[in-house]
């Protein structure tokens, strides 16, 4: 058993265990959130924008349940949460708290704060009422824009009180830490301007750089050069990013101050292989591009983290390369869902992922319109249903092999039907559209691109080996080596507490050519030897 332990990496929790506090960890530029003093990877659901509400959340816990989510990602309503100045109303927090532990799942909260996707539609009415005081942005032709000026020095501090306020009431009702982490506003940034052109930021325009910018750069401007001299035809857009990210990091330090939980602001993206110019895409949010300057702007956010509506999977796995960085942990707080995004998960974990959560899970089956347009299935979850029910019950054991870099996963493109990965002397080697008892026959793919495959290296010779529609095979890394693979023991079972239960040994025609992996959720510890 405590082989088994040792090999899991199981030993190494000591190093993990800091208290019961959630936060992140990093080693080697690999990153890991630990919850309850171990790895923990969120296999989440988002629900939709207006269903934080008791009428609206049966329907949420039953998409969460039929999902097989660990995690459910709900907003808290600035709005709803502070009716009139300085007072609070934390009931819609402790019912999501309350429910969120009947089912035992942990909870993401998204602050819908001054930002919402780049507006600030959920500020309280009383804000909205006084326009002078926490003003909209101007654009170049001198137009308001609908988006909130993040120099704005009055919404600032309001906003910093009731987050402030929110973080409190968490700190006094949640030692059992049910809220893992907390989102600071929503897609913040500008549509429709690249950044504010009043007169006061126009002022700030024209001012120095903060000498910080360029030193996190690795810029040596003149001093007291200003944005248009340093960044030239970025200025405009970099300018907006720091104002935003000054502001977002300032929430997020306060309220740390209070309670501090891990904290990440989301980006809606720009295109990743083609951006074109600020402005066609929101500016002044965590894009890829400036990455940087909310790093220097905002060191209290721990994450920068990609809201991925790409619709193709050169671009996924892009945005996947440009977020999994380490400085900055790989978490997807929103994605799409259906049947063949579902194994862009495996792409995620591979990357190192620490989450992964499409948005919109309690939008009825069958429903005409999808959040993102497109027609719904179905069940446009059932994919990503049969991923946690795969993965939900070794998602300690996989979070915390990718910490220790210990684990690779695959998944299948069109035209692509067959892959392999290197474990030190071995080559994994995954087919897709083969048949079961088949090696010899050409992989064809499948006939939609659903494999996907997620193989961990235990020990020598020794692999966790899980996926959907797909044959996993291991080859001698080294070409020139002669040696052929010979599975000695492959158990199928499942993980309870860090111990591997075995249910039955594989062996004969489910070994003999290769492992194969179908619509049943099936995990297998293989050990190979060579002759
Ligand atoms: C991204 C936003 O962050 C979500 O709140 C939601 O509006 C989705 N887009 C689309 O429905």
């Amino acid at each position: 058993m405590l082989l088994v332990a040792a090999a899991l990496g199981l030993v190494g929790l000591a190093r993990a265990q800091g208290g019961s506090q959630p936060h992140f960890a990093e080693q080697n530029g690999r990153h890991a959130l630990i919850v309850d003093g171990a790895p923990f990877l969120i296999l989440g659901g988002q629900c939709m924008n207006s269903s934080a509400w008791p009428v609206a959340l049966p329907e949420v816990w039953s998409a969460i349940d039929r999902m097989h989510a660990n995690t459910l990602e709900a907003p808290v309503y600035w709005e709803q949460f502070e009716p009139e100045p300085g007072r609070f109303d934390p009931s819609l927090v402790d019912t999501l708290i309350q429910q969120a532990r009947a089912h035992g799942v942990r909870l993401v909260l998204l602050w819908f704060g001054t930002w919402k996707n780049g507006s600030s539609h959920y500020i309280p009415l009383w804000m909205k009422r006084d326009p002078g005081l926490y003003p909209k942005l101007t654009g170049k032709d001198g137009r308001l824009v609908d988006s909130p000026s993040p120099i704005a020095q009055a919404t600032l501090e309001a906003d910093i009180r009731a987050f402030r306020a929110l973080m409190r009431h968490l700190k006094s009702c949640d030692s059992a830490h049910t809220v893992i982490l907390v989102q600071v506003e929503n897609e913040s940034g500008a549509w429709g301007s690249v950044r504010d052109y009043s007169p006061a930021a126009q002022a700030m325009f024209e001012q120095p750089v903060p000498a910080e910018l360029p030193r996190a750069l690795g810029l040596t401007p003149p001093a007291g050069a200003n944005w248009q001299t340093v960044f030239g035809k970025d200025a405009d857009e970099f300018f907006h990013a720091w104002s935003v990210a000054r502001f977002v990091g300032a929430v997020a330090a306060a309220g740390k101050k209070e309670y501090p939980l891990p904290m990440y602001a989301n980006a809606a993206l720009r295109d990743p292989i083609s951006p074109g110019p600020a402005g066609t895409y929101e500016s002044g949010g965590p894009t890829d591009n400036v990455l940087a300057i909310w790093k220097a702007a905002a060191p209290a956010i721990d994450v920068l983290a990609p809201d991925i509506y790409q619709s193709d999977s050169a671009r996924y796995r892009k945005v996947l390369d440009l977020y999994a960085r380490p400085d900055n942990p790989l978490f997807v707080p929103e994605t799409l869902a259906n049947a063949e995004y579902a194994r862009f998960l495996f792409c995620a974990l591979d990357k190192g992922a620490v989450a992964w959560t499409p948005f919109g899970v309690d939008r009825s089956p069958g429903a005409d319109v999808s959040p993102v347009g497109a027609r719904s299935e179905e069940d446009p979850f059932a994919q990503v249903s049969a991923n946690y029910r795969l993965i939900g019950p070794i998602m300690r054991e996989v979070a915390r092999l990718n910490f220790d870099g210990r684990l690779q996963a695959v998944a299948e493109e069109p035209g692509g039907p067959m892959e392999s990965r290197e474990f030190g002397g071995w080559k994994a080697v995954v087919s897709y559209g083969v048949s079961h008892m088949g090696h010899n026959r050409a992989p064809q793919g499948n006939p939609k691109p659903v494999g996907r495959a997620l193989i961990a290296q235990l020990g020598d010779g020794e692999f966790l080996v899980t996926g959907y529609f797909c044959q996993v095979d291991f080859v001698p890394a080294d070409p020139a080596s002669k040696a052929r693979r010979e599975f000695v023991r492959v158990e199928a079972g499942t993980y309870q507490n860090g111990v591997f239960r075995v249910d039955r040994i594989w062996n004969g025609d489910q070994t003999d050519w290769g492992l194969n992996f179908n619509a049943a959720p099936l995990i297998l510890r293989a050990r190979i030897g060579a002759y």
